[in-house]
């Protein structure tokens, strides 16, 4: 079975109603990304940073997959189906997709702030403070924050390598290591790039542009796919 190795970013959740970080003036959702996603901001006021993201999972705990999500389900009756996403949201596993690596956290879990392996699922709760994990050391979200190690970035280049296609849907490709992603694809890869606007592309060989939102472009770009196998 051919690989598609399928890379998304905020945009492909904006149809589902939650805010992308780089259309809004440098501000997400009202914050500035640097007094509430850093582990300066963690430092200096975590309660702030817990109110952020509890607000953030809140809104998550009602956002439904849209037509985007769901075609990628459907792809994994054709291919072998793997999503690196750098979205906190769940709405590839509620559209029901099946490999989905997340490569900056997941709302909808808590860490220990002393080890990092210590990781609880929320079931969609609030983090306070005061809330501790097993080695009684404050819980924080599980994510990863600017200027943090992406614990998952090897498995993804990894995984990079074996693609037979690529999708790159809603993603603005302006954050490392993520963006740097797209350079470990072999040369046979066939990639698509699924974003209404302009994004940096690169050197991106064996690429088709469609300009649209993922509700439609996804689709697309997979009937492409399909018109190749
Ligand atoms: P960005 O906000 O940087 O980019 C979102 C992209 O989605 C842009 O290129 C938009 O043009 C596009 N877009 C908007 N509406 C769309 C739609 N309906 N369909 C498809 N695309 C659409 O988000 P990311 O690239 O995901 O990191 O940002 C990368 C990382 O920076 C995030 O994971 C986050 C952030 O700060 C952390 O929180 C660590």
């Amino acid at each position: 079975m051919k690989k598609v190795l399928v890379l998304t970013g905020a945009g492909i959740s904006a149809e589902s109603g939650l805010k992308t970080f780089r259309d809004s003036d440098g501000l997400w959702e009202n914050y500035n990304v640097y007094d509430v996603a850093t582990p300066q901001a963690w430092a200096k006021n975590p309660a702030l940073v817990q109110e952020f993201y509890n607000k953030r999972r809140e809104q998550c705990l009602s956002a439904k997959p849209n037509a985007g999500h769901l075609a990628l389900v459907e792809l994994e009756k054709e291919f072998n189906v793997q999503i690196i996403t750098q979205n906190v949201d769940d709405l590839h596993e509620k559209a029901g997709s099946t490999n989905i690596l997340h490569l900056h956290g997941e709302l909808n879990k808590a860490r220990s702030s002393v080890d990092e392996n210590l990781i609880y699922d929320l079931k969609g709760k609030d983090i306070n403070m005061g809330d501790f994990c097993e080695k009684g050391s404050q819980l924080r979200p599980h994510i990863v924050w600017f200027g943090e190690m992406v614990p998952n970035i090897e498995i993804a280049q990894k995984m990079m390598r074996d693609a037979d296609y690529l999708l790159i849907i809603g993603t603005s490709l302006n954050v490392y290591p993520a963006a740097g992603l797209v350079s470990f694809v072999p040369a046979h890869c066939k990639t698509f790039l699924i974003d209404p606007n302009d994004c940096p592309t690169g050197n991106i060989s064996n690429l088709t542009t469609i300009k649209e939102g993922a509700g439609t472009g996804v689709s697309k770009a997979i009937k492409i796919i399909l018109q190749d196998m």
